[in-house]
């Protein structure tokens, strides 16, 4: 799969995508990350991508020519769409990083300072899509939560894929508790059947576990799941 990001900020993505699992995907052929910068669109001969804001008010707005021109400018390949990371957008979750880890491509626009002048969204028409109720200062670190999310539901990228269906919310439930090794670690037991080696009881084990904590710790959903089961 291959994300193009349009970021004033390439090293911020670069950043993440240098360590770990996200990298070792891209070494893989998995996934490809590539940045894309207005700024490097502009007509400006100072490179301006932001102004003021018409009407007034505080903060820069991003000005819509470097970011149209630079969208246009993306190579598109097989099933494409394009997605606007902003805090108005519709709430990222587990079922919307499965569906878009159906897509060969992913162009994700990545705002700053007060955010898109209007006509980008009315000329992109982009998807929009939000991390949390919560503003952060640019679109980065929201499009990389999409990328490493939905890179992990991709075949190859895990060592192991079953460790990404067991994961929280796969199956509407929060994750079962987890234990390594020490067996007994400051007077604190690994629950002993989970010793035994019978799977059957792990897994009953691990069921319970799943709705009881589920039920404790996030009400909203156990009672969604409760609805669907
Ligand atoms: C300071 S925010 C702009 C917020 C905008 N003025 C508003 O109130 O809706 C700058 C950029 O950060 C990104 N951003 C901030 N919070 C976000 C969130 N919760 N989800 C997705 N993107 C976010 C967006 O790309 C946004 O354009």
């Amino acid at each position: 799969m291959r994300f193009d990001v349009l970021t004033l900020f390439p090293e911020l993505i670069q950043s993440h995508m240098d360590y770990s699992i996200m990298k070792r995907a891209q070494d893989d052929g998995i996934i490809e990350v590539i940045t894309h910068n207005p700024r490097d669109y502009t007509l400006d001969k100072h490179k301006k991508v932001d102004d003021t804001p018409y009407g007034g008010g505080a903060g820069m707005v991003l000005m819509p020519q470097p970011y149209v021109d630079c969208w246009e400018g993306v190579n598109i390949i097989g099933k494409s769409l394009t997605v606007m990371m902003t805090p108005q957008g519709e709430p990222f979750t587990d079922k919307l990083s499965d569906e878009l880890a159906e897509y060969d491509q992913l162009v994700i626009l990545c705002g700053h300072y007060e955010g898109f002048d209007e006509r980008i969204r009315e000329i992109i028409k982009p998807r929009e899509i939000s991390i949390g109720d919560f503003v952060l200062t640019g679109g980065e670190l929201p499009a990389l939560c999409l990328i490493d999310s939905i890179s992990r539901k991709i075949d190859g990228t895990l060592g192991k894929i079953e460790s990404a269906h067991d994961d929280s919310f796969s199956d509407g439930l929060l994750e079962y508790p987890q234990y390594t090794k020490p067996r007994e670690y400051r007077g604190l037991e690994v629950p002993e059947v989970l010793l035994n080696g019978n799977h059957k009881l792990i897994n009953e084990y691990r069921k319970e576990q799943k709705i009881e904590r589920t039920k404790n710790k996030r009400p909203d959903l156990y009672k969604k799941w409760l609805d669907n089961n």
